[in-house]
């Protein structure tokens, strides 16, 4: 056995690990040998001093090697998935994945829950009745097979020991750093097996990552990654200065999705589906452009994908021919103080504010309620008048002190800019 003193010296030191050193660390979590205390010392010191690229494809490995790995494309060699780094009324997976399924490009997605100011895939989804979105192997091939799409939560099963690991980081101020962040998401994806990924990668004030050269160095880490470990990977780095689309909040961004899937989504959301399913059909070399994708949505195809996966997941075949989406009976219009133009959103704190009234407890209690939204009429760079509505809050409960605490997260000035969506497209490995 390594020594986990020798090991934690030598990271301290700067000095980069082997292989076999890597590994000792991920067995310790997962397997318990190595107490908090050592593995805190260990991520603190990667932290630190970062990893190096091998160090990097080391601890992805190892990590993703803790748990299952389901290997479904050597059933579906076209198998893709997505993953985000997460933002405000990002509902983007939600319309990807039956849009690809449509196309004949399968689909297997392991999701979350909202973390931080970001909403989770896995909440939005589950404001459909019944739907259950624990997944295993068997199950996940059954689905391709049957409608050509998955989506599950990553359960205790995938990468065990990032669930240590990952509190541990949480604990310790370290979940910002690069490798790690990388290492965890991909030890996951990398999990069911797909052969291409594409990453959508935040910037901006919405962003976990607000700074756009942040957001650049975990794209290309990301991408390098996953190609250092035989996956075909590409990444957008798209803008979250504002909330994407026109609604935020668990059911109104499920009603945002079927609209979508109608052929009535809103323009920006849209560009970035679309931005992501060609880049999807360029890694794999499947021919997939806009004609497709069009004809996918206006022949209902799409929504049909998106209908009969639920179904199979569980969900309510009633309550999906017609969705009940009712929204928080206490509306508050969101008004321009001053006209103008919209300079500026507070989007991490839209987003804080909105997942803070929605839950109301945490841990195997929490509950989620999908009523509370807040529609996002305007977009930066757009004219006001002063009293005119730039968007409007949704509750169950009256909260008036959240309504002005809403108000204040837009900001009207003399000038401002739009912000182009698609910032940078890293090229494919
Ligand atoms: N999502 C993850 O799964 N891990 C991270 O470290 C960050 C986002």
């Amino acid at each position: 056995m390594i020594s986990p003193y020798r090991i934690l010296e030598r990271k301290r030191a700067g000095g980069s690990l082997r292989d076999a050193e890597v590994r000792a660390v991920v067995a310790g979590a997962a397997d318990g040998s190595w107490t908090d205390g050592q593995l805190a010392a260990f991520l603190m010191a990667a932290a630190i001093r970062g990893l190096d690229a091998e160090e990097t494809q080391s601890l992805t490995l190892a990590m993703l090697e803790s748990g299952e790995q389901w290997d479904l494309a050597a059933d579906y060699p076209t198998l893709t998935d997505k993953h985000s780094t997460g933002g405000v009324g990002d509902k983007v997976s939600l319309v990807l994945a039956p849009l690809l399924a449509a196309c004949d490009v399968p689909v297997a997605m392991l999701t979350g829950r909202a973390l931080g100011h970001t909403g989770g895939t896995a909440d939005k989804l589950e404001v459909v009745p019944g739907l259950d979105l624990r997944l295993d192997r068997a199950r996940c091939l059954d689905l391709l097979e049957d409608v050509g799409m998955a989506i599950g939560i990553a359960t205790s099963a995938i990468a065990p020991a990032d669930g240590r690991l990952y509190q541990l980081r949480d604990q310790t101020a370290t979940v910002s750093s690069l490798p790690l962040i990388t290492a965890s998401i991909l030890s996951k994806k990398l999990a069911t097996g797909a052969a291409a990924l594409v990453f959508d990668v935040k910037t901006g004030n919405g962003a976990i990552l607000a700074d756009k050269s942040e957001s650049k160095a975990l794209a290309e880490l990301l991408v390098e990654t996953c190609v250092s470990l035989g996956r075909r990977a590409g990444a957008l780095i798209t803008d979250m200065s504002q909330p994407l689309g026109r609604w935020v909040g668990h059911a109104a961004e499920l009603k945002e999705t079927l609209e979508c899937l109608a052929g009535d989504g809103p323009d920006d959301l849209m560009e970035v589906v679309y931005a992501l399913a060609l880049e999807l059909g360029a890694l794999l070399q499947v021919g997939l452009d806009t004609i497709q994708l069009d004809a996918a949505i206006s022949s209902g195809l799409a929504r049909e994908r998106f209908e009969r996966w639920a179904v199979l997941q569980g969900g309510d075949r009633e309550w999906l021919a017609a969705p009940d989406l009712s929204l928080g009976k206490h509306e508050y219009a969101l008004e321009a103080q001053v006209g103008g133009v919209l300079s500026r959103v507070e989007t991490k704190t839209v987003g804080r504010l909105l997942g803070e009234a929605a839950v109301s407890s945490s841990g195997p209690s929490r509950q989620v309620d999908p009523a509370v939204a807040l529609h996002y009429g305007v977009r930066l760079g757009d004219r006001v008048g002063a009293g005119e509505d730039i968007g409007r809050l949704y509750l169950r409960r009256a909260d008036e002190r959240l309504a002005d605490e809403l108000r204040r997260c837009f900001v009207v000035d003399e000038e401002g800019i739009s912000p182009p969506l698609i910032v940078e497209r890293l090229a494919a490995g």
